[in-house]
This record gives structure tokens, sequence and C-alpha cells, in this order.
């Protein structure tokens, strides 16, 4: 992971897929990410000799500046990392602040206090992202920290220039705000946008560069710190500087379990999400034996129901037993154990829905994160999930240093049975704690074949995150497809509650959404997930981002 190649490499990009010229490098790399500034560093660091980490934290700072919907330095998110010598999980998920306590949402009759724990600085968890990649430069990067930072703070010193979909995005948010009279100060950084124009962000660059010259002290600590505490002292936010100064992020040992002849590397506990596809993936191989005489046609109604039927269980079994592994004892091992998975997919009815108590669904608002793939050119690969929580996090920006605070103190589980902003619900392994991470459905997922990487994978979508990647994985190893069929193929998401509610993308045939009405599923159509997949078949690469984001994907031979 340490070695450094110069090379060169001239890239002509296409949207979505890629070609290039020569690249005299040991094997093809490949980036797959959520915007073209993201891809365009990342795919100059790895010809440069970058590795795969060093193209990751490159990406993530410039995330920061160009996709403020989720990219961030206000937040956290999870880094799964293979090399040949190792596997390693870097988690740097939010914590609540020491001054945070179970009930903190709740109002004197015990009722949870609408929008509290998503809008405006009480809905932060103390930010992870600087210190993540700080840990994974530590353990992995072979270029200088400096040089990876550069590429943000110019784009956030001379500006980029506005997408036409973050203009959209920003003037969604701002209608949203008005409309639901909800009190931030996102207008007074992002109001003035407008599509094809350059947009600077003086206050972020000078954040940067603390960043950039002193690491995470530029951050954790001195005047980016007195900032934001500040900032909470004003408007009564929690975050204090021993908050700051106490984050860690830790390095845990990635979930790794054989399936169908792969390999798959997976997000542990804070998140729920490695345990989720596996339990997914699992039930699915049991219910469709490989040597089954016929196997279920892609998206049919007898497949959209076996899945449903099986997130069912997958999702009881995630607001029970799932949580911060450092603070609840979270059974990871009875839960991927294959004969308790049997049984739970014993009682599988192929024809008919089981039943489910009826439970409110959260508000299902908007939602961004964001993902990212890459593979360099020694066959390291990094998947990496990011996220401020909802679009544009709490909707409020830290003035003077320009950054936007996530709201991911949504994540936990305000009050058991009442169902949070992805409809997940929660008891005692997520309540809130000081210093406890809130569970996540991030899912970073690398699947190996024979010890080299076959497939690399994520998304955003809170909750639905989960069914984006496992279905990304199911469309390339049982269906065939090529990463950008995969990534762009019609998806669709059940979690217990809403009640037998199934939320999909366009593009079921109709007579499989009748036939799934006809059941007694309640059909939602609405996009989510934005899936960044490179898949390696017998060495050469194929990155697919979806079509529907601004996302990036190319192949550098
Ligand atoms: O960690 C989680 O599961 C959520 N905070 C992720 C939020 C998300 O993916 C929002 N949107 N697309």
């Amino acid at each position: 992971m340490y070695k450094r190649i110069i090379t060169f490499v001239s890239l002509i990009c296409i949207s979505s897929v890629t070609t290039t010229t020569a690249f005299a490098a040991k094997q093809q790399a490949g980036v797959a990410m959520p915007d073209s500034y993201s891809a365009d560093v990342a795919a100059s660091i790895l010809s440069q000799g970058g590795n795969a980490v060093d193209a990751a934290i490159a990406a993530q700072f410039v995330l920061a500046v160009t996709l403020p919907e989720a990219g961030n330095i206000g937040g956290g998110g999870f880094m799964l990392v293979h090399t040949d010598k190792q596997n390693d999980f870097i988690d740097y998920r939010e914590v609540a602040p020491l001054k945070g306590h179970r009930d903190m949402y709740l109002d004197d009759k015990g009722e949870v206090i609408k929008n509290k724990s998503v809008f405006g600085v009480l809905s932060a968890g103390v930010p992870g992202t600087v210190a993540g990649m700080w840990l994974a430069h530590e353990k992995y990067g072979s270029m200088a920290w400096k040089s990876l930072l550069q590429p943000a703070v110019s784009l956030a010193e001379k500006g980029f220039v506005v997408h036409p979909k973050l203009a959209d995005n920003i003037s969604w948010y701002l209608d949203y705000l008005q409309k639901k009279d909800i009190k931030v100060n996102f207008a007074d950084y992002f109001g003035e946008i407008k599509a094809g124009q350059v947009f600077k962000q003086p206050a972020l660059a000078e954040s940067l560069k603390r960043i950039r010259d002193h690491g995470p002290d530029g951050f954790y600590k001195g005047k980016t710190a007195d900032i934001i505490v500040d900032f909470m002292q004003q408007h009564g936010g929690l975050i204090s500087h021993q908050d700051l100064a106490q984050y860690q992020a830790v390095s845990r040992k990635p979930i790794s379990q054989p399936w169908q002849g792969y390999q798959v590397l997976t997000a542990p506990p804070p998140s729920s999400g490695g345990i989720a596809i596996l339990q997914w993936l699992k039930m699915y191989q049991q219910l469709v034996p490989a040597n089954d005489k016929k196997p279920l046609e892609h998206n049919s109604k007898e497949y959209v129901h076996l899945l449903a039927e099986i997130g069912k269980r997958v999702f009881a079994d995630r607001a029970d037993y799932l949580g911060d592994p450092d603070f609840y004892p979270v059974p990871v091992e009875q839960l991927l154990d294959d004969d308790y998975l049997q049984k739970r997919a014993g009682d599988v009815n192929l024809l008919a829905i089981s039943t489910t108590e009826k439970i409110e669904p959260g508000l299902y608002e908007s939602e961004d994160t964001t993902h990212f793939s890459v593979v360099d050119q020694w066959g390291n690969a990094v998947a990496n999930t990011t996220t401020i929580n909802l679009t544009f996090g709490s909707g409020m920006v830290v003035p003077g240093a320009g950054f936007i605070l996530n709201d991911e103190m949504d994540d936990f589980s305000a009050k058991p049975g009442v169902a949070n902003v992805f409809g997940a619900l929660g008891g005692k392994a997520n309540e809130i704690q000081p210093k406890k991470r809130m569970l996540s459905s991030m899912t970073p997922t690398i699947l190996l074949k024979d010890k080299q990487v076959a497939l690399v994978t994520g998304s955003p979508g809170g909750t639905t995150i989960i069914s984006s990647v496992y279905q990304s994985i199911l469309n390339v190893t049982e269906f065939g497809m090529s990463a950008e069929e995969a990534v762009n193929s019609p998806r669709f998401h059940h979690q217990l509650y809403p009640e037998n509610v199934i939320r999909h993308h366009k593009g079921l045939k109709d007579e499989d959404k009748k036939a799934l009405q006809q059941m007694g599923y309640t059909l939602d159509n609405r996009y989510f997930g934005d899936v960044h997949l490179i898949i390696n078949k017998n060495g050469k690469l194929d990155a697919g981002s979806e079509a529907r984001g601004r996302g990036k994907a190319m192949v550098l031979r």
C-alpha cells in the first residue's frame, strides 16, 4: 500500500464511464464518484502514483466543497479499506456530545419534539471526518497530507462551477425551509447560488487551510474549534471544546463472511448495514438455492416479494439488537449465523405477506449522504460513505468556518417505538449516551474473489442504503450486469415499517406492480440512493455511477 510509482495518464472522460490513454501502471485503476470534481481529483491522485486511500482522502475533502448536500468536514462516515495485507474499517462516525442524554429530544410529557433532532445546532453530533481522514492517512497514505488537501482548498478559494443539479437541490431546500418555517442560517451562505456560475467559499477555504497545515489540530483545536464552540454557545448547542478535543476516529475489524464464492467485506456496528446486507444475501440464497431449477426473474413480483419478506426480518433485528458496540453488546455472530438465518427465513411464505403491526412511518423527507469507490493500480480498494445525514445536514452553517453541521443525532432512537426520519425504530441498543455513536445504515462494501477485489460498492439513502447495496451486489453476481446496468437498474426497498409499503424506482413492470398490489403491498414510487460501483472482471475494471445523480466513473488504463 505504500508503493508509489510515478506515472502519467491523460484522461478522456465521457459522462459516467470513461476511456483513458496509456497509464504505465501495474494494472487498471478506477474511480466511481458522486461528482466530476471529486472524480477528476481522485483520478489525478491515482495517476500521480497515489494509492486508493490517498485518492479517497483528496476526494473526501473536495466533496466538502463541491457537494454541500452531503460532502463534509462537519459530519462523519465509514471508510472500508482493502490492501493485499489487511482489511480495515475506519469508523469516523460522529458521537453524541458529552452533555447529550437519552431524553434530550423529549418534552415534559415524554413526547418527541418534532424537528429538534433534525434541524439546528442541537441536532449535530461531534464531527468525525477530519479525524477519520487523518487516521486513514497515518495508516495508509503515501502522499503528503498537504498535497491531498490542496485541491479542496483551491476549489473553495477559487470557486467551482455550480452544477444545475446542485442549484436545483438548493432551491428545493430553500423552499422546503420556508414552507415549514424552519429557522436555520443555510440561506445566508447558499441562497445566492446559481447554476453555471462560479461559487467561492472563502471561510471554508480558511478552515481547510487550517486542516491542511495543522492536521486534526487545525479542526479540533485552535481557531476552528473556538468558532464552533462560540456558535454552539450562542444557539444553545452542546458541543464543547472537550467534545472536540476528545473525538477519536477508530479502526475496526470489518465484517468478513463467505457468500457464493466471494468474501464479503462490509461495515460492522455502529453500522447496521453490513449485518443487514449479509442477512439479506444469505437468506436470499437459502430461499433461492444456486442450483434451483428456475432462478427468479430480476425485479419480478416473486423477486420483489421475496426480498421484501426478508427485509421485514432484517429490519426487526436492526431495531432490537443494533447500536454502538462500544456501549452495547451487539450479537454480530448470532445475527449472521446460518442456522439462525435458516430459521428466520423458514416462515417466509412465497405467496403471501407476513403480518406486521401498524407503526407510524417516519417523516421520510429528503435524503443525502454520499459514497465513492476507488481501486488503485495495485489492486487496493476503498469504499467510503460519508454523511451529514439529511440533505444539507442540520441546515446550520458554522459562520466564519463555512461548513455545514450534521444532523446525525436523529440516527439515535429518541424514544423507543418512535421512528426517526428514515422510519427506523430503535430502543436501548441505540439510545443516546454521551460519546456514543448513533446507529448507521451506511454500508461501504467490497467483495473479494480469490483474494482479489471483485466489486466495490455503496450508496447514500438512509435505511434504503442497505437495499441499494445488496441489490447492486445481486445485480452483478446473480444477473451478470455491467457496472452501469447494475447502478441504473430499478431498485426497491422494504423495511418492515411503514407496514407493507414497498418504495421503488420507476421501471418495474406494470404487471408486477399490479400483482404486488393485489398481494397487499402499497407501492411508493420514489427514487433513493446513488450507487457508485466498480467491478473487476479478470483484471478488467468496469466502473459505474448512477446516471440520475451528478457522478462520474472512470477506468484508468
Ligand atoms: O448513517 C446513516 O445511516 C444516515 N445518517 C445516512 C443518511 C443518508 O444516507 C441520507 N441520505 N441519503
